[in-house]
């Protein structure tokens, strides 16, 4: 049974159609906000969903019992961790370890950020993780140079 994490509760919903066409039956999302996970609770209810699972964690000091997984997806929670004025950069290094302690050896990581460029996020991840694929984003240019607005990667767990 194909086993997926998710980090970013508001997109989930747009994610199950391709999830279950790829044969993810056993879906877990998690936020460390109670009330984001109620409200995903209250529309899971009203949209009959019922093969996704949801738990309060803190994703840097996450369960044991939350392993196992063959994908993480992130859109936004390693952008929030990253700005916490508290320890930055420790809080980031314990989010690659936690990362790695939920996947599978070969389990694929999905990360959407609004903050860091393709570069930064090889550096961020460049420990048990390695670049499968980049996603295309939308590209903006300005005085002469272009870039992307967003960034989106496909990590490999090593
Ligand atoms: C910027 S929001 C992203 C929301 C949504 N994915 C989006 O793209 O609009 C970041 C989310 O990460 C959650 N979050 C931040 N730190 C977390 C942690 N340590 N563990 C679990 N969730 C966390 C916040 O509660 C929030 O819901």
């Amino acid at each position: 049974m194909l086993q997926c994490l998710i980090l970013e509760l508001e997109m989930v919903f747009s994610w199950l159609n391709l999830l279950a066409k790829f044969g993810f039956s056993n879906i877990t999302g998690i936020d460390y906000s109670s009330s984001a996970i109620q409200l995903s609770g209250s529309i899971i209810e009203k949209e009959g969903l019922s093969n996704i699972k949801l738990k309060v964690e803190d994703f840097l000091n996450l369960s044991t019992k939350l392993s196992g997984f063959h994908l993480c997806i992130d859109k936004g929670t390693f952008d929030a961790i990253s700005l916490n004025p508290d320890n930055a950069i420790e809080k980031r290094k314990q989010y690659v370890k936690s990362l790695s302690g939920a996947l599978n050896v070969k389990g694929f990581f999905l990360i959407t950020s609004c903050n860091w460029t393709k570069e930064e996020l090889l550096d961020e991840f460049s420990e048990g993780f390695e670049l499968f694929e980049e996603l295309p984003t939308p590209t903006f240019s300005f005085g002469g140079r272009s870039g992307n607005s967003v960034t989106a990667l496909v990590f490999q767990k090593t």
